[in-house]
């Protein structure tokens, strides 16, 4: 080989490695060739670091890696394609990501048949180019299905027989086009009511409880490695809600139905206590030989936040995180989002925000450094 060209390949690989560390190092902006950062750089309590060779904070996915956990976010696309920070951000700090819309019905299925993956396949690609790990989020859920969908079933233009079938095509689909690239699915999403009754939904209606099984046994079919999850809201601690998915898992398994895991999405909310049966709850699914997840973590209160309020947000995702950590089965915990600059809360829950653990400005909340703290304890 030419020797000259060997050496300009072997320079250009040491500034896109210098480029990589830069920006594992949280210094996105730094000049490739420059490992690390420039000047210093402020570390969570304010301090200066300018003389000598600083060094940099360890991100949450540094940590998170010492401990054999992921730690993921869910993402807004829209805002990873816009937003430089925001994609310096997801990088640097997440070994997992899950899509926050686009890996969702109404996105992939538009129209019957016609399956639009192009936003989602950006978003493994990302993940792909990061290192990092894909959550599948979801393939069965009662909102953000498409018109097309919910108006046969009204109209009685699609019948129960149809409906099977178009549940079927959909999740062959969407798990046979990310086959090998999704290591966990939230196959079923909220499927209980809060005192433990099946969701009275579509699905419910028209194909009765069974397809519950079915579902799992699909998703299986199409990609067997893929960790198959039950997932939802106000599960945390032991309920009745929470307990109607334990009896499912356990009823399911017994049957042979391919179930895996158990999703705690933990949508928090500071005018509530903790959960703290959290850890029990998650060691009976333990026990059951399921594996557990933190899925979606936020933790929302009435704004303005104050110091207090702050405290106390930073406490429920440290409580969260440390629950995970002490089950054996929990191998990834994701947090719905990671900055107040985009967030579900403000447009979902009035008066309602600042749920998230970075503010609209991308600076650490007591929130990060909370699980900072808990990954880096000596266990
Ligand atoms: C939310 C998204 O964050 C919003 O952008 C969207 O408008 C509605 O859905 N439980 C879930 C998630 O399983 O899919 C939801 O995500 C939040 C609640």
């Amino acid at each position: 080989m030419n020797s000259s060209r060997t050496g300009l390949r072997r320079a250009a690989l040491v500034v896109l490695s210098a480029a990589l560390v830069a920006t594992a190092a949280g210094t996105a902006q730094a000049h490739p060739g420059k490992a690390g950062p420039a000047k210093g750089h402020h570390d969570d309590k304010g301090h200066h670091h300018g003389k000598g060779h600083p060094k940099p904070a360890a991100s949450l996915r540094d940590l998170a890696d010492r401990r054999h956990v992921l730690i993921g976010t869910a993402v807004d696309t829209t805002a990873l394609a816009e937003d430089s920070a925001y994609r310096a951000t997801t990088a640097r700090e997440f070994s997992s990501v899950t899509a926050e819309n686009v890996m969702k019905w109404e996105v992939v299925e538009p129209e019957r048949g016609r399956y639009d993956f192009s936003a989602a396949d950006e978003l493994v690609r990302f993940a792909r180019a990061h290192g990092q790990q894909v959550r599948g989020h979801t393939l069965l859920w009662h909102n953000q299905l498409p018109a097309w969908l919910t108006e046969g079933v009204a109209d009685g233009s699609i019948d129960a027989k149809e409906l099977r079938k178009i549940l079927r095509e959909h999740i062959t689909a969407e798990v046979t086009h990310f086959k090998g690239r999704i290591y966990q699915w939230d196959v079923v999403n909220e499927v209980f009511e809060e005192d433990g009754s099946l969701r009275d939904s579509i699905w419910l209606q028209q194909l009765g409880p069974s397809y519950i099984a079915d579902a799992f046994r699909w998703a299986h079919k199409a990609d067997p490695k893929a960790k198959l999850f039950m997932n939802d809201y106000n599960v945390e601690g032991v309920n009745a809600k929470s307990t109607a998915y334990y009896e499912l898992a356990k009823k399911l398994r017994a049957q042979g139905v391919p179930v895996q895991g158990m999703g705690v999405q933990a949508h928090l909310d500071i005018q509530y206590g903790f959960p703290t049966d959290l850890a029990a709850n998650l060691a009976r699914f333990d026990r059951l030989g399921l594996q557990t997840a933190i899925t979606e973590a936020d933790v929302r209160m009435f704004t303005p936040s104050d110091p207090a309020k702050l405290a106390r947000q930073a406490s429920d995702y440290r409580g969260l995180l440390a629950a995970c950590l002490a089950t054996k089965g929990c191998a990834s915990f994701t947090v719905w989002g990671f900055t107040d600059k985009y967030s579900w809360v403000p447009g979902t829950f009035e008066g309602e925000g600042e749920a998230n653990i970075l503010d609209a400005d991308f600076r650490h909340k007591p929130a990060y450094a909370a699980l900072r703290e808990e990954l880096a304890k000596r266990h």
